[in-house]
């Protein structure tokens, strides 16, 4: 029997670029789809079997694609995955593949608001925890604000989960800048990671989610500005707030310091524990900057945005 239908959707990445584990408590986050593409091309076929790249036990092992699948009722599926986005490198990779699957299973290009509400809870679902931060950010594209008082024009509302949110999720104007991450090589897994910083934030006296907090309201006023150095400046704050809640690590301080001298702003972007820095320059310098952090250790990636999220292919 040959496939009932075959049809591929594209998803960009992402980077945080304020407000990490804090927008989990409903705090403003402000993040950026990058340029870094995962296509997802499922082919349907009557049967009850489902494969990845193939393989029953590499999507036995997925638990995003899981459960995708399972929220759609689908069964008999080939899926196949090619990704710029390093796996566990905290550049989006788990929401680009959902939001990108998910937009695969209907004929009809879905409604944004409904793919990124879906795609959250799917992601929940795998993680067992997490804010809508990355699922809504591939799915809109551009630049966005998750959480918090809403500071753009509203795209839509993600309700709460489990006693957390709901999230406004707005679109903010892009500067339109170029940034350079550095996967550290070590991938991190959030789930874990973020129930880790909750068990330490609920003995925090020292109003770190307040502190956070106001560093990603004056970055979101920054960027609004599109004043370079102090997006840089505030950068550097928010990183030494996420060494604060203990997200730092070894592979990421050599990289801070490789880069420091050379750069307005360097930060963790995403959970931490490994994972990526995010860095900003002055601009035009950023093969240089680039090449520091691979003199490091890390694997850089030079980036732009992505102005448009998940799409159908045609
Ligand atoms: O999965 P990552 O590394 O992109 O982290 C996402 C950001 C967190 O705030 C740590 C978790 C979340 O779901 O918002």
């Amino acid at each position: 029997m040959g496939p009932l239908w075959k049809r591929s959707a594209t998803s960009p990445g992402k980077v945080i670029l304020f407000g990490e584990h804090s927008v989990v408590y409903g705090r403003p986050a402000v993040a950026l789809a990058i340029d870094l593409l995962t296509t997802v091309e499922t082919t349907a076929y009557s049967r009850e079997d489902m494969t990845l790249g193939g393989s029953p036990d590499a999507y036995d092992r997925n638990p995003y694609l899981k459960e995708a699948a399972r929220m759609e009722g689908l069964r008999g599926l080939d899926i196949t995955v090619r990704s710029s986005v390093p796996m566990g490198s905290g550049m989006g990779s788990s929401a680009a593949l959902i939001s990108a699957f998910l937009t695969t299973l209907s004929a009809e290009p879905k409604d944004a608001p409904a793919l990124a509400r879906n795609s959250f809870v799917c992601e929940y679902q795998a993680q067992r925890t997490g804010s809508p931060a990355d699922t809504s950010t591939v799915t809109a594209g551009g630049l966005i604000s998750i959480g918090g008082r809403g500071y753009g024009t509203e795209l839509w509302q993600v309700p709460a989960m489990h006693g957390r949110g709901p999230w406004r999720v707005d679109r903010l104007r892009d500067p339109g800048w170029t940034w350079i991450v550095a996967f550290s090589g070590v991938p991190k897994s959030t789930g874990p990671r973020v129930h880790e910083v909750g068990v330490r934030l609920r003995d925090d006296t020292s109003h770190l989610l307040d502190r956070i907090t106001a560093v990603a309201e004056d970055g979101i006023r920054a960027l609004e500005r599109a004043d370079r150095a102090e997006v840089g400046r505030l950068m550097n704050l928010n990183h030494e707030l996420l060494v604060e809640l203990g997200i730092g690590h070894p592979s990421l301080d050599r990289m801070v310091a490789a880069v420091r001298g050379s750069v307005l702003g360097v930060k963790i972007t995403g959970a931490g524990f490994g994972g990526s820095l995010l860095a900003l320059t002055q601009g035009g310098d950023e093969e240089r900057v680039a090449r520091l952090f691979s003199d490091a250790g890390g694997i850089p990636f030079v980036v732009g945005s992505s102005p448009q999220g998940t799409r159908l292919l045609p």
